[in-house]
């Protein structure tokens, strides 16, 4: 994997830095920065060679807020990146080779607003590819997604690894050789994203612990009830999850209201929130004898309150790796 630090001469060069913009913003104000913390060295490492910086990142739309990425560039601004801000991409081309000197920054509109994005259009690869000469990948957090701007442009530019995504992938590739007892902890929603995921590590953890909504799947291919609870579209085939002997799931749960059940009693109303204490007491046990432990997702809607469970693992986790395990959490 080539990095940006393998760029020979960058004086003048149009970089197209794909980042991850995608951040909590409320009435234009950035909620949480650190994913724009997170790619400033290497729009500094970029800057500092004398590169013209195009900044390109998604922002899925937000409830109450239009979508635009102008909050984000007045943001950078506060960071000490002063990167204009290009509403309309047609005048793109323009700025850049009258107004942008050498060293300096844009940032470009939410890429998702143009159909081509999310379809990987390759003429929308190909209008974005025109405004640069290199490209480089500082979204780790959007690279599962086959959009123009991910994959559709690096076919089309020479392409490298910002420093953040290479970090990420250091950190990352760990768990592939990782330290035995092995615990991967997964929750959130998505089944279809993730089933790749569960599945390349199902030979390699010893355990498996699946929470959130991505257990009711579970739950439901092994003939529970699960009342109203959500669950995926129910298109990917997951039975070899289903039956993987390392793979465990809920035996109690929390419902609405913060009732406790054991998942066997589950009624049509029900809704599954959060796992259970007597679930939580079994996952306790497997990360405490952990040496290496990987998770991703929350195991209910946190953002709802829901959050004892996801609380409770984050401090199992905190503990463990006190006691000399190591953890990545990600997601
Ligand atoms: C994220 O926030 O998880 C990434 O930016 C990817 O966003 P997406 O799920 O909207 O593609």
């Amino acid at each position: 994997m080539k990095t940006i630090r393998d760029i020979e001469y960058l004086e003048g060069v149009k970089v197209l830095v794909r980042a991850d913009f995608n951040v909590p913003i409320k009435n234009g104000v950035v909620l949480d920065d650190f994913r724009i913390r997170s790619a400033m060295p290497t729009i500094e490492f970029l800057s500092k060679k004398g590169a013209k910086v195009i900044l390109v990142s998604h922002l899925e739309n937000l409830e109450g807020e239009n979508g635009s990425l102008e909050p984000v560039s007045k943001h950078l601004a506060q960071l000490g990146c002063s990167a204009s801000f290009i509403k309309n991409w047609n005048s793109a081309p323009q700025i850049l080779d009258l107004q942008v000197k050498n060293g300096q920054c844009v940032l470009l509109e939410n890429v998702r607003f143009f159909e081509g994005e999310k379809k990987n259009d390759p003429k929308f690869a190909k209008e974005i590819a025109s405004l640069a000469d290199i490209y480089v990948n500082e979204a780790f957090p959007a690279s599962h997604r086959e959009h123009a701007s991910i994959v559709g442009v690096p076919k089309l530019l020479p392409s490298y690894a910002g420093l953040q995504f290479e970090n990420e992938v250091v950190h990352i590739s760990k768990a592939f050789k990782p330290a035995h007892p092995f615990v991967f902890v997964l929750g959130g929603a998505k089944f279809d994203t993730k089933l790749p995921l569960i599945e390349r590590f199902l030979g390699l953890a010893d355990t498996i612990f699946m929470g959130g909504a991505l257990a009711n799947d579970v739950l439901k291919a092994k003939g529970f009830n699960i009342g109203d609870s959500k669950v995926s579209n129910g298109e990917k085939d997951i039975s070899k999850v289903v039956s993987a002997e390392n793979v465990i799931i809920p035996i109690d749960v929390i419902i609405q209201d913060k009732v406790i059940k054991d998942v066997k009693m589950i009624d049509g109303h029900d809704r599954i929130l959060d796992a259970g204490p007597k679930t939580l007491e079994i996952l306790a046990e497997k990360i405490n004898q952990a040496k290496f432990i990987l998770w991703n997702g929350p195991l209910g809607p946190y953002e709802d309150g829901y959050v004892e469970g996801t609380e409770y693992v984050a401090k199992m986790i905190a503990s463990a790796t006190k006691n000399g395990a190591e953890s990545i959490i990600g997601g």
